[in-house]
């Protein structure tokens, strides 16, 4: 099962997160795909916005993992992109996974051999043709965890 939805602004992208927020658990994992600036991070932001998390969350590019503590669970913020070939195993992400707060990872093809069985993941996709702004988020449940969380976020 895939669920697709279209979105027209940076706001509507971050709604969607937060409208998942209070869906989420400890032990959580999101993974979050696709191009450059399709809207990972901007989603990851009405996310954490959901979490009641005040900070302001910044783009973890360089700085791979960023945590934020002041939401009603915590949020491993990660964005592998700039890991080095085959170093992901060096990050630790387990610890993330298995902690207690949910954990989004931007661009986890880069971490792949590092992923456990059961995760959310949405793709994301520029919808160049439609407008600049136009975006298609494909959601992707893995286990029956996921499933049943889509399963609310849609009747939400
Ligand atoms: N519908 C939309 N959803 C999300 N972002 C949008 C949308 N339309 C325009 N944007 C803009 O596109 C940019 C998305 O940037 P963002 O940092 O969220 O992308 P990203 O997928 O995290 O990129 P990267 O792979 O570099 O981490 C922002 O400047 C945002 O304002
Ligand atoms: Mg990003």
């Amino acid at each position: 099962m895939t669920v697709t939805v279209k979105v027209s602004t940076p706001e509507e992208t971050m709604a969607i997160g937060q409208k998942m927020a209070p869906l989420l658990e400890p032990k959580d994992i999101i993974l979050l795909d696709g191009d450059l600036g399709a809207g990972k991070t901007t989603f990851t932001k009405g996310l954490a916005a959901g979490l009641g998390i005040k900070r302001n969350v910044k783009s973890p590019t360089f700085t791979i993992i960023r945590e934020y503590q002041d939401g009603r669970i915590p949020l491993y913020h990660m964005d592998v992109y700039r890991l080095e070939d085959g170093s992901g195993d060096e990050l630790g992400l387990e610890e993330y996974f298995n902690g207690d707060g949910v954990s989004v990872v931007e661009w986890s093809k880069f971490v792949a051999d590092e992923l456990p069985a059961d995760y959310l993941r949405i793709a994301f996709k520029r919808l160049d043709d439609e407008g600049e702004s136009q975006r298609e988020l494909i959601f992707e449940p893995h286990g029956k965890r996921f499933e049943e969380m889509l399963k609310k976020l849609r009747e939400k």
